[in-house]
């Protein structure tokens, strides 16, 4: 080793000078780069040297911006070919490669290009590229003129001028690739760049699966991106002919410093800009932007709308191809026209406009850049397998022609949206659309309308949060103190997360982990390092509830243990967000199997019977036994989780009172609860108590015993609801036949006659009349007679409002104008 580096000082004393001057500009083959020192661009924007990421081992070349304080690695060489130690020189080879050289001069990575020049030298330009070129070649910036260039080979960052996309003719391929992690650049499995075809889009990948895609472009940029408008930061070009197809950037103003980077951690696409008086790095946008970003989320023809609940919703014209899959939020059979469409039949073909959608995944489709929309629907008409057809540039006031075959896939309303033309039976559409001015008018209007609305709803909202809030605060004192004081002894550790971790976890709240959506917010499922498995609920963000108190009432909840109740293992407060940790229940909720035709066989009598109890139970225990007498106010049977042996578990309690609602029985403006459950004082006066819990209690029993739903179902010939019907049968002397009929061979018939009447006596009109929970567990356990029921209370809803509410948030929870009549059985 010494003999070697005194012969490279011999042969060239600049490699010594190099070494102590830290910097060179070149690195030719008599001037290697040595592990130490590094290369700095002519400018000094850039600089190339050796590094080791975090507390890894490894030894990498890289580039990085030379005056970011923190080290902001854009390119690595030998991403994964680490060096093992320092002992390392970047020198070029005899044929005029770069090459990595480690231990004795082993060859650790090469540029391996084909390389015809008599006097290569290796430059870094003021770009970032890394370049190598004839020596002797004036015009040194003309990208024809490089053998090599690391912009072909990009790593985890897009900068500037960088070319993502395809070289026809070569056939190389320019996608980023993220980092494995952020002590180790070796390439992780998420990917992106462009997708050839006939009309190319940006997407990202995670390993061969689509994860994400940008839409294709339209002139401006593409449909699904928000915030690609005309902006003071960046411009994009997009560039496709017969050589080549490509997307790049420049930035408007050469003082900011702005990168794309792609993170496998946070699984993102992010455009970052650095902030020279905080000294960090700000993230200006990120891809996918939400959920609805995540390829094709609600299945074909399926269009998801971010601010709807559910997210997925059919096209109009379309319904769910199977609505029980549907109803449980699994979107991914997608679906189906509701009116049968028949390919050329009058009337039965035409096309419905649908604005402002992200244009559907362009596999199967094809384009012609010069034909009207007239012709592109003509077109579309003679082809019984295309489905769609649209604008293909909306830039220059709409032009060109896009047409799909086959189901449309990966479609969202989108802010950068544009109009798209769906084929299906003509009487489904009203009228043919396509020069349908007067129906952009009448969407106009329809937009101001709602606009108002909306403007009038938040005023609203506004003034309720603000006298609530107010109200808060004024019982804050009284309240909290005094429970703080009471339950401070046992001085309770309840672990707190960080947000990284829960992030981790949950694959950054992927849409894949999501169990569900509940009052207050979705839960995901989450994996810890260790492998344990968790139940994450994310709080909707708007709750009227500070801080300290949240964490008073989580530490409160989680000292609330029962083998009936959903254990709460933490919970993770940062920022804006709030949540909570619980054991994960496998089984998942009971309403996924009373529900359900198949999975309801897999509970007979007697263990629905445990059910019953045990929800009892746990009940009884948050009412009375705690001390803290909690009021669950949103009881059903998807807030019952069941364990591997189907012992039920009651989730989501305290969370009326976390969210800050408020907890002391009598009077509230906040209805929390989901119609069909609610008692009629409390879904009518907002008046809740224990009592209003066990009336919630009486509906979930008569659903686990019929396996109906209170809400949904209605009998025919009486128009009765679950309770209606249930009373009916009472009355006539038959309630046996209530029951499920798959549970008819299990089923132990005095029993089920002794639950129908505790069910009734639970579903009192006056909360006065109805049992406690005590009570409740006595009856169902005991054999003495039970009083007779009176005429139970039961709603019918004259409005009828979309889905379970949740009610998390105050805007569903106070503006819900639904009329209800309280209406008398005869
Ligand atoms: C490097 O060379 C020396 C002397 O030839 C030898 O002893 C040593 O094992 C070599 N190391 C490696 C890693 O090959
Ligand atoms: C170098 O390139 C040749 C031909 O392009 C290829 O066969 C070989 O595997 C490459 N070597 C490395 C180390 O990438
Ligand atoms: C990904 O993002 C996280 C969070 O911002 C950051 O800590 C990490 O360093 C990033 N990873 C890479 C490889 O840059
Ligand atoms: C460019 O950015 C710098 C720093 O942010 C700012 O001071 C300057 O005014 C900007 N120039 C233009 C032309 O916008
Ligand atoms: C595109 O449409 C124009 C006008 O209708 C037509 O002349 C041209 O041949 C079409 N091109 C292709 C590739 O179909
Ligand atoms: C309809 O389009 C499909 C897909 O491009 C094509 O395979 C088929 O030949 C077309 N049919 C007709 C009748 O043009």
């Amino acid at each position: 080793m010494a003999l070697f580096l005194a012969m490279l000082v011999f042969s060239n004393p600049l490699v010594f000078f190099s070494q102590i001057s830290y910097a060179t500009d070149t690195i030719t083959q008599s001037q290697p780069l040595l592990d130490g020192s590094t290369l700095v661009s002519k400018e000094g924007t850039f600089e190339l040297g050796f590094f080791t990421p975090g507390n890894s081992p490894n030894h990498y070349v890289g580039i990085w911006f030379k005056n970011i304080p923190m080290r902001t690695v854009v390119w690595v060489a030998n991403r994964d070919n680490p060096a093992k130690d320092k002992s390392n020189m970047l020198s070029l080879s005899k044929d005029g490669n770069l090459i990595l050289l480690g231990k004795n001069r082993s060859l650790i990575w090469s540029t391996n290009a084909t390389i015809a020049v008599s006097n290569p030298v290796v430059q870094l330009l003021d770009n970032g590229n890394l370049v190598i070129r004839e020596e002797k070649d004036d015009n040194m910036d003309n990208e024809e003129n490089f053998v090599w260039q690391s912009f072909d080979y990009p790593c985890d960052t897009q900068l500037q001028g960088m070319k993502l996309g395809w070289n026809l003719k070569t056939g190389l391929n320019r996608y980023l690739t993220a980092w494995k992690n952020w002590e180790d650049p070796s390439s992780g499995d998420f990917t992106s760049g462009l997708k050839l075809g006939t009309n190319p889009e940006l997407v990202i990948s995670k390993g061969s699966n689509e994860y994400y895609r940008s839409g294709p472009w339209n002139g401006i940029f593409s449909s699904g991106v928000f915030g690609f408008s005309p902006n003071p930061l960046f411009e994009y070009k997009y560039v496709q002919n017969e050589d080549e197809v490509y997307v790049r950037y420049t930035l408007k103003n050469s003082s900011v410093i702005s990168i794309i980077v792609l993170n496998q951690t946070l699984f993102l696409r992010q455009r970052i800009t650095w902030i020279p008086h905080t000294r960090t790095w700000s993230v200006y946008q990120s891809l996918p932007q939400d959920s609805c970003d995540v390829y094709n989320v609600c299945g074909a023809y399926g269009n998801c709308m971010i601010n709807a609940s559910p997210v997925c919703q059919c096209l109009e014209g379309f319904k769910p191809k199977s609505p029980q899959d549907w109803n449980q939020m699994d979107w991914t059979k997608g679906c189906v026209r509701s009116e049968p469409w028949s390919c050329g039949v009058k009337n039965k073909d035409g096309f419905r406009l649908i604005a402002g959608m992200k244009m559907p995944d362009t596999t199967h489709s094809w384009i012609n850049r010069s034909m009207t929309l007239e012709d592109c629907k003509a077109k579309c008409l003679k082809n019984c397998s295309c489905t769609a057809f649209a604008n293909m540039d909306t830039g220059g006031g709409g032009s060109g022609c896009s047409i799909w075959f086959g189901d449309l896939v990966d479609l969202r309303i989108s802010e950068s949206g544009q109009d798209l033309y769906v084929r299906m039976a003509i009487s489904g559409t009203g009228k043919d659309n396509v020069n349908a001015d007067a129906k952009h008018k009448h969407l106009k209007k329809v937009v101001l309308v709602v606009a108002i609305t909306v403007s009038l709803v938040l005023l609203m909202l506004l003034a309720f949060s603000y006298i609530y809030m107010t109200k808060t605060k004024y019982k804050e004192n009284g309240t909290w103190t005094e429970e703080k004081d009471d339950g401070g002894q046992e001085n309770l550790e309840l672990p707190f997360f960080d947000l990284a971790t829960i992030i981790n976890a949950t694959n950054n709240f992927s849409i894949d982990n999501k169990l569900g959506e509940g009052g207050f917010g979705p839960v995901y499922k989450g994996t810890m390092l260790d492998g344990h498995e968790i139940a994450v609920k994310r709080l909707s963000k708007s709750s009227g509830q500070g801080l300290k108190e949240f964490k008073n009432e989580v530490i409160l909840c989680a000292k609330l243990q029962h083998r009936n109740l959903v254990k709460v293992l933490g919970c993770c407060v940062e920022g804006e967000e709030k949540m909570l940790l619980y054991e994960y229940m496998p089984n998942r909720s009971l309403d996924s199997f009373i529900f359900d035709p198949a999975q309801s066989k897999l509970l007979d009598w007697p263990t629905r019977f445990n059910i019953l109890c045990a929800i009892a139970r746990g009940l009884l225990y948050l009412h009375q036994d705690s001390r803290l007498r909690i009021i669950h106010r949103d009881l059903k049977a998807s807030n019952i989780l069941l364990d591997n042996n189907m012992n039920p578990k009651i989730s989501d309690f305290g969370l009326a009172k976390m969210c800050g609602g408020d907890q002391v029985e009598g009077n509230t403006n906040r209805i929390v609860g989901t119609y069909g459950y609610m008692a009629p004082e409390y879904a009518i006066d907002g008046l809740f108590s224990i009592k209003s819990d066990v009336f919630s209690f009486g509906v979930l029993l008569l659903e686990i015993i019929s396996g109906k739903k209170n809400r949904t179902v209605t009998y025919e010939e009486h128009s009765d609801n679950l309770i209606g019907h249930a009373w009916r049968l009472w009355k006539e002397g038959i309630p046996e036949q209530l029951i499920d009929a798959s549970l008819v061979d299990s089923c132990n018939i005095s029993e089920l006659v002794r639950c129908i009447q505790v069910g009734l006596l639970c579903l009192q009109h006056h909360p006065e009349d109805r049992p406690n929970m005590t009570t409740v567990v006595v009856m169902l356990s005991s054999e003495n007679s039970l009083s007779q029921p009176k005429v139970p209370g039961f709603l019918i809803k004259n409005i009828s409002i979309e889905g379970e509410q949740p009610c998390g948030r105050q805007e569903s929870c106070s503006t819900n104008e639904v009329t209800v009549s309280l209406l008398n059985a005869r």
